[in-house]
């Protein structure tokens, strides 16, 4: 495996490759790797020639009041465990390498998909996110991209911004990966106190709720939201920021579930924010209601 921290080197090598008619799948991460940033490279290991990981805490997407500076960083474990899953290439720019001085480009989606949810909650964030992701799109040249559905609305918000822009390249989502308990991976988890890891199970467990009572035959997802809630404020150290019950495609709201749902919601446990989901293909009632 090799380390590359220039712009340039990475994206001469990624040229070089695609010359000799080599595919490129890339797993755009911030590090501090976990099995869920490792699902993705192995699901790119099956489908390219090449697998390039991207490792760079992103300035641009956090606010000014968010977790920049503390975000955990570990590169040399993160090398370790990504030459063990077979990532051929990490790319590691400095914040100075990505943004110089005169840096002056964004990449913006506007409407809908960011609109609400987490781009209610954290302004600037999604712009951030398709700034960097566009740019590493632009050095790899890959071929195929790798995201996780356990930042959905970043996926959806992703595939728009490909698809508005015409960017030759496929995005692929994977399954959330979980601890055993139900705790979704995240770097984040990191933050949190033995305590407020436990009382963090109360979001999978709420969305489960959710995902029961629509498995019951419940169809309004106004009832379906009002559930998740209920289970999230009646938990100990647990603080709503939202919860949505829209389509799981376009984060459009419904007025009956059916289709392609996505239960979605971020809570704060102490000062972390977390963020959960569920998504899955709802029938049309019939029978029962
Ligand atoms: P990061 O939070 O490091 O996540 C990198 C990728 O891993 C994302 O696609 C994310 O959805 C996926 N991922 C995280 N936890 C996961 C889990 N438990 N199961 C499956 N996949 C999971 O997301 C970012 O970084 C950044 O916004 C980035 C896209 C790299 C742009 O800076």
């Amino acid at each position: 495996m090799e380390l590359i921290r220039r712009v340039k080197e990475m994206q001469e090598t990624c040229l070089r490759l695609k010359k000799e008619r080599k595919t490129i799948g890339l797993v755009p991460t911030m590090g501090y790797l976990h099995a869920g940033h490792l699902s993705l490279v192995q699901r790119a290991r099956k489908e390219n020639d090449i697998v390039v990981m991207s490792n760079f805490v992103n300035p641009l997407q956090f606010g000014p009041k968010e977790d920049f500076a503390t975000y955990p960083r570990d590169l040399e474990r993160d090398n370790k465990l990504a030459a063990e899953v077979g990532v051929d290439y990490v790319f590691a720019p400095t914040a100075e390498e990505m943004y110089p001085g005169n840096y002056s480009t964004y990449v913006e989606v506007t409407g809908e998909v960011t609109g609400k949810m987490c781009g209610i909650s954290r302004p600037g964030h999604f712009k951030g996110v398709t700034t960097v992701v566009c740019k590493l799109f632009l050095i790899t040249q890959a071929d195929r991209a790798y995201f996780g559905q356990k930042d959905a609305q970043q996926a959806i918000v992703i595939r728009r911004m490909v698809q508005d822009l015409n960017i030759p390249l496929q995005i692929i989502t994977c399954p959330i990966i979980r601890e055993e308990d139900g705790l979704a991976l995240s770097s984040r988890n990191t933050y949190l106190s033995p305590e407020e890891r436990e009382q963090a199970l109360a979001l999978p467990r709420a969305l489960r709720v959710g995902q029961q009572l629509i498995q019951e035959g419940e169809r309004d997802p106004k009832r379906v939201k009002e559930k998740i809630l209920q289970v999230l404020e009646s938990s100990p150290g647990i603080r709503v920021d939202y919860v949505e019950v829209v389509n799981g495609d376009t984060l459009s709201e419904l007025i009956e579930l059916k289709g392609h749902v996505l239960l979605a919601a971020a809570v704060y446990v102490g000062k972390t924010r977390l963020i959960d989901n569920i998504d899955l293909e709802v029938e049309p009632c019939t029978a029962v209601c």
